[in-house]
């Protein structure tokens, strides 16, 4: 089992170069599926193991996967499979978007639940009823979920009860290949599901709308290999601000997309960091923060499907929160049970309670190194932030959880000055 030590107290200063989007790259790499004439190569993957178990994923399926230095170069054009093991289910919840392509290409797809964080139940009820109305038939046994569609998907008028970023791609990656339009109402408006409507439009789909409300697809006969970059990962880029803002640091973050950011931005600024955008909209821009200690407590923060602010930076935030003088509060709305750093952070010397939706951060002047775990992706990278700042030693014990999400964590982090390394 490989831990981080932290030694904290180190103020951080230079530059990151922010990796590309993991929420991004695995629905990208799941569409490569789709794609029946060439092949497609993806720049600016990010080296995590949840891209690894894509590329397995990909592999077991008769798709030619590879990924090497940040490029995957990917070749579907002889599936081989249908079905996609458990074991490789389970890896992360991303998987679930091999679904909605397997059934565009092949007709038919066998998989089980897939797998995750443990952030309360995560139900796929939305990715079930959508396909459904497309004309595929599930049936459920034993957590097999065998689903058909002989004549061909076709496309359907879909009314989301909620934004689901998972749901809105899968319909999306069912419904390029299927016969007649799509239209999904109330869609998640996510910068990915943006980056992967401009993924498949370059491969010939005819998507529009995506990052509105409402998107629209229009069934193409087949897919051509294109190659792509992925977005910057907007949540790496906040766990980094972070860690500026606790060790009173200055950070740039270059290969951003600050637009983006906004809302995490206004939260961060409100704590008294200075920040300033280059090139903010476009690819390729940089973010300038500098902390300032001690932090100030913020109005309330409510996590919301974008452009609101997103759950997987709520725990990052709150680390730095714990160090902000005067008290915040944390509402999260998207899952039911996500504050499983709480305790964690308390261990720290954080002094934060939470019940249900809602947790009251009380500024403490100092946090201590502690013996913590981490018991999800985000959770853990916030024990991460919160030991950058603290007095002494951390270690952290579920290192494997944050690879799933931060490209070389602590090269980046002791590179501009923490004093942080794996066991
Ligand atoms: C994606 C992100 C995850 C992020 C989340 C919300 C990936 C790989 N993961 O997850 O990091 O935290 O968006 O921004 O991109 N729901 C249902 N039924 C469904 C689907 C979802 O009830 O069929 C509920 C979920 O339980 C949750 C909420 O909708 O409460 C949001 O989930 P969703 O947007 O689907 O998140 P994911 O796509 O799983």
């Amino acid at each position: 089992m490989q831990r981080l030590i932290i030694n904290g107290g180190k103020k951080l200063c230079g530059e990151i170069r922010i990796q590309g989007a993991k929420n991004s790259a695995l629905p990208l790499l799941a569409g490569t599926l789709l794609v029946g004439k060439g092949s497609c190569e993806i720049k600016n993957v990010p080296g995590l193991s949840d891209v690894y178990s894509a590329c397995r994923i990909l592999n077991s399926l008769g798709c030619r996967c590879r990924w090497e230095k940040g490029t995957v170069r990917a070749d579907g054009t002889e599936l081989g499979g249908f079905e996609v093991r458990e074991e490789l289910m389970r890896t992360m919840r991303g998987s679930i978007v091999f679904m909605g392509p397997l059934l565009g290409r092949l007709r038919r797809c066998r998989l089980t639940f897939p797998g995750g964080c443990p952030l309360g139940s995560r139900p796929i009820d939305l990715h079930l009823s959508a396909l459904r109305k497309m004309g595929v038939s599930i049936r459920e046994e034993h957590g097999v979920l065998d689903c058909s569609c002989p004549g061909g998907l076709k496309g359907a008028d879909i009314s989301l009860s909620f934004p689901s970023v998972g749901a809105t791609e899968n319909i999306m990656l069912s419904a390029v290949l299927a016969e007649g339009e799509t239209v999904i109402r109330n869609a998640a408006r996510e910068p990915e599901i943006e980056d992967l409507a401009g993924f498949l439009n370059l491969c010939g789909a005819d998507v529009s709308g995506a990052g509105s409300g409402t998107v629209h697809i229009k069934g193409v006969k087949e897919l051509c290999g294109c190659t792509y970059e992925v977005m910057p990962d907007r949540i790496a880029a906040a766990t980094y601000m972070a860690a500026a803002a606790v060790t009173g640091g200055e950070l740039a973050l270059r290969q951003i997309r600050c637009g983006d950011l906004r809302a995490v931005i206004n939260v961060f600024e409100q704590m008294g960091c200075d920040i300033y955008c280059q090139g903010g909209e476009g690819e390729g821009g940089t973010l300038f923060i500098s902390g300032k200690k001690p932090l100030k407590a913020v109005e309330p923060v409510r996590t919301m499907p974008y452009p609101g602010f997103p759950t997987d930076a709520q725990a990052i935030v709150m680390a730095a929160l714990t160090l902000a003088e005067g008290s915040s509060m944390i509402i999260e709305n998207i899952f039911e049970n996500r504050y499983l750093h709480v305790d964690e952070l308390v261990r720290m010397g954080a002094d934060i309670r939470a019940e249900g939706k809602v947790a009251v951060i009380k500024g403490v002047k100092e946090l201590y190194g502690a013996k913590v775990r981490a018991a999800d992706l985000r959770g853990g990278a916030a024990l991460a932030v919160a030991a950058l700042a603290a007095e002494g030693t951390t270690e952290i014990e579920g290192l494997h959880l944050i690879d799933r999400g931060y490209e070389e964590f602590e090269k980046k982090l002791s590179a501009v000055g923490a004093d942080i390394v794996r066991e």
